[in-house]
């Protein structure tokens, strides 16, 4: 059947049988398959059952053949410090990466609707936040409204059943850490922070009514609808909107005012996922009720949970002290209702199949992309107009209206005249504790929680580094579950792609993490999931990733307004994101570069108009593609989470990063190829005589520690693992950086150039396949989860530590 022919019958068969928005999405996605399966064989079980013997202790890739060049009294050293790590504790805190202190006591009378005392939650002027007491409440909640759609006899349920999600209020209160403002909220209310304050503090000393407006101007009857009782329960100001990127405040001030937008303005998502990992997987979802502002406190949800456990609400008093355990909350909620698995009529659905039911040892895990996902002509944009329009009134789900808005919004607009989509949380460098002086560029305003390496009361270097560490590595790990949990092609790109390069592993001191995905895709991505809150299995961390698609992912030439990035996935307790672009075919002319540098790029581009030979694709800033450059896209692993990478990888860095490959140093990071590991130069000079290092102004001299650092011996290194935050790095990551290595000998040539061996050698074929088949997310994430390690555990081990107190009252439960 020629493909012409193909589509039309396609066509016809996805009209008939799916009247549902975005049929031409559906068209690409059909085609992609058609062709994906043709090429992929697939078995229909669990990949888990590809297990290798591990009777001999040896690790998969030793049995695939890796053979490590360290010594064998290296190893034995090494062995012998990871035994002290896993048995002191207390010591070496930062190698576990499961939850701690998950039980939560909880005077909880306060809470309760029907209390009314001057010290309840809804009459004090303090907000409380703990995201163990929202998950606990939560899952109580959707498992119980889940129970009550069936007959009680029905012991599980499955959510694949239901039509549609049942639907909870939602108030961001509950899901960020709005605690933070309590400072202010304690003092009266002509003490606290207001506007003008804030235009002081900001650089232009602009007219600050754009985005704040004094508490006391702020109408009484929003207060009131807003869930709230009396104006002392709101900051001083009343943020309402972004301080422009122009005018910049210091970043606790934008702290301030992430967080007061989120109380009154920040609007809410519209749909809540909560993943859950482990053998099972799929997700628990619910439609966000746009209609109310309840918070959980004194909301139905507090009694129903005191129900649901057998506890009579009349019988609570002011010593009643409930303790909550998320995880037990959660395990009853899988007990009775099974989650959420994508349908075979969704889009994704044999994508996701083909990513997690794959079980063949020996197949290929490669992933053609076939180029009808990176066209996005007008005509595909009309025809999903027209589709739109077609609806009855007030027939489209909150989604699928903003969807239809964007297309409206952005035909609009042009490439040269959109306006910005992100707004950032611009910051002062004039700020001696801004320490890297920076800009603020790389946070969404309304997540913000300060600059990575902001100067922060009773926090050390060490603890932002890992502060930093724990968020790239939550985000990509739950961006990844998401993704593979509804279908979702990415792949990784640009800086992440080069820290990939080098072990397998994200750099400490690059905060970027950027993934493309071909334009239909994104359009996918953009109407069923737009406004999305993707919570983490709670069972691993507390984190919370918002999905926000910009509105102009229709205009696919070179963006002027700064669109570059089509959409984030934000981290909402940090505001730092991966960024999401998406390529395809425009009209946009190639820049000089990939002339000047053609032996690299390999792209050439026939002027506008004229039909290119090749097919060409673009992101909206200045990056050029050939199909054959990034797909088919191989499977690959960054930090023990899946990945995909592009079929082409050396050129294309060195095309970027002219030095980025060959670099051993960067911004005071070393690296350290013996451990894989970038290593900071305060843990370094440890191990260096000094004379080896200093120049002669007694200055470190970076060319003479890049020296010392290539000739480094096991003795030298060894000695760099007596540092403990060395050695709780190696520990993590040893496992992770061996198997990069290991695939990096069937991925690349001795010069590190793509090497073609794959396409010839069968053996090695054979070999690779077996290596990527046992690629799946780690059991345990590699680092801690932010919560935690913020609120808890880093408190725990300062040597100022002091435990927190207890209420002290008789425990009911
Ligand atoms: C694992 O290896 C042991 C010893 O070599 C062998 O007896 C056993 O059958 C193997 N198990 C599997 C599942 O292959
Ligand atoms: C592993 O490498 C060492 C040298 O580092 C070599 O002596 C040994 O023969 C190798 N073993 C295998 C099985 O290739
Ligand atoms: C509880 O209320 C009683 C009587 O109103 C009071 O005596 C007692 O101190 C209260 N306990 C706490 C913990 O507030
Ligand atoms: C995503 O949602 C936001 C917020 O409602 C909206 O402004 C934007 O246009 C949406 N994007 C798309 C592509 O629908």
């Amino acid at each position: 059947m020629s493909l012409k022919l193909a589509k039309a019958v396609v066509a016809r068969h996805v009209a008939r049988q799916v009247p549902r928005p975005g049929r031409v999405l559906i068209l690409a996605l059909f085609l992609f398959n058609a062709v994906y399966f043709a090429f992929y064989r697939l078995i229909d079980s669990d990949v888990s059952s590809f297990s290798v013997n591990f009777t001999n202790e040896k690790s998969v890739i030793e049995l695939l053949g890796f053979n490590s060049s360290h010594s064998a009294e290296f190893k034995k050293v090494v062995k012998s410090k990871f035994r002290r790590v896993e048995k002191d504790k207390d010591r070496f805190w930062l190698a576990n990466t499961e939850l701690t202190e998950v039980d939560i006591k909880v005077p909880v009378q306060k809470f309760l609707k029907s209390y009314e005392g001057e010290d309840s939650w809804s009459n004090v002027n303090e907000l409380y936040y703990d995201p163990r007491f929202t998950l606990s409440m939560y899952l109580n909640q959707i498992r119980t409204e889940y129970l009550k759609m069936k007959p009680a006899q029905i012991r599980q349920l499955d959510i694949n059943n239901f039509k549609n999600p049942i639907k909870l209020p939602f108030n961001w209160a509950d899901w960020m850490d709005v605690s933070i403002l309590n400072s202010e909220l304690k003092k009266p209310l002509d003490e606290r922070i207001n506007c003008e304050f804030l235009s002081e503090n900001t650089n232009n000393n602009p007219d600050p009514s754009y985005f704040c407006t004094d508490n006391q101007d702020f109408p009484e009857e929003k207060i009131k609808q807003l869930g709230f009782k009396h104006r002392e329960q709101l900051p001083g100001v009343i943020i309402h909107g972004h301080s422009s990127h122009d005018d910049r405040s210091y970043s606790d001030i934008r702290v301030f005012e992430a967080r007061a937008y989120a109380l009154t303005h920040l609007p809410k998502p519209y749909r809540v996922i909560i993943l859950n990992g482990g053998e099972k997987g799929g997700t628990y979802e619910f439609d966000v009720d746009m209609e109310s502002n309840q918070r959980l406190l004194n909301s139905p949800f507090i009694d129903n949970y005191l129900s649901s456990n057998g506890i009579d609400v009349k019988q609570v008093t002011n010593e009643t002290v409930l303790t909550l355990n998320h995880l037990t909350e959660f395990q009853k909620l899988k007990q009775n209702i099974i989650p959420k698995y994508l349908p075979p009529t969704d889009e994704g659905y044999r994508m996701y199949k083909s990513i997690r039911k794959q079980s063949d040892p020996t197949a290929s895990r490669e992933l053609e992309i076939p180029a009808e996902l990176f066209s996005y002509s007008q005509s595909i944009i009309d025809e999903q107009m027209e589709f739109y329009k077609s609806r009855p009134a007030g027939s489209l789900s909150i989604q699928y209206q903003s969807y239809y808005n964007s297309l409206i919004d952005c035909a609009q607009h042009t490439d040269t005249d959109e306006p910005t989509y992100f707004k950032m949380a611009t910051i002062r460098i004039d700020d001696e504790r801004n320490r890297d002086r920076e800009w603020g560029w790389h946070y969404d305003w309304r997540f913000f929680d300060g600059a990575l390496n902001y100067k922060r009361e009773g926090w050390t270097r060490d603890d932002l580094n890992q502060r930093t560490n724990i968020i790239l590595d939550r985000l990509l790990r739950n961006w990844n579950r998401f993704a593979e949990e509804k279908g979702i092609i990415t792949w990784i790109m640009h800086g992440p792609l080069l820290s990939w390069y080098w072990d397998g592993l994200m750099f400490p001191f690059d905060v970027d993490i950027d993934i493309q995905m071909p334009v239909v895709e994104l359009a996918r991505l953009a109407r069923d999931y737009n406004q999305t809150l993707v919570v983490e299995d709670p069972t691993e961390g507390y984190g919370k990733f918002l999905i926000d698609v910009g509105t102009y992912i229709h205009n696919r030439g070179i963006s002027t307004k700064g669109n570059h990035i089509d959409a984030r996935f934000v981290d909402v307790d940090s505001g730092i994101y991966i960024d999401i672009t998406a390529v395809s075919k425009s009209a946009a002319v190639l820049p000089d570069e990939y002339e000047k540098k053609f032996a690299l790029a390999q792209i050439e581009k026939k002027p506008e108009g004229q039909e290119a030979e090749v097919e060409v694709y673009n992101d909206r800033r200045k990056h050029f593609y050939k199909l054959d450059q990034l797909s088919p896209l191989k499977y690959s692993m960054m930090g023990g989470v899946p990945v995909y990478i592009p079929s082409t990888i050396h050129d294309r860095l060195v095309f970027e990063y002219s030095r980025g490959l060959t670099r051993y140093e960067f911004g005071g990071w070393y690296f350290i190829k013996m451990l894989n590991l970038w290593v900071k130069l305060e843990n370094l000079v440890h191990v260096f005589e000094n004379e080896d290092i200093y120049d002669a102004e007694l200055q470190y001299d970076k060319r003479k520690i890049l020296n010392c650092v290539l000739k480094m011996t096991e003795e030298d290194v060894i000695k760099l693992l007596d540092i403990d935050e060395v050695l709780v790095e190696y520990y993590l990551t040893k496992d992770l950086t061996d198997l990069h290595q290991f695939e990096m000998e069937f991925l690349f040539d001795a010069e590190g150039k793509d090497s073609t061996i794959l396409k010839t050698d069968e053996e090695r074929r054979k070999i690779y396949n077996q290596l990527t088949a046992t690629f799946k997310i780690t059991k345990k994430p590699l680092r801690k989860s932010l919560y935690d390690f913020s609120t808890i555990e880093r408190l725990k081990h300062a040597p100022t530590y002091k435990p927190p107190a207890v209420p002290d009252l008789q425990v009911q439960m």
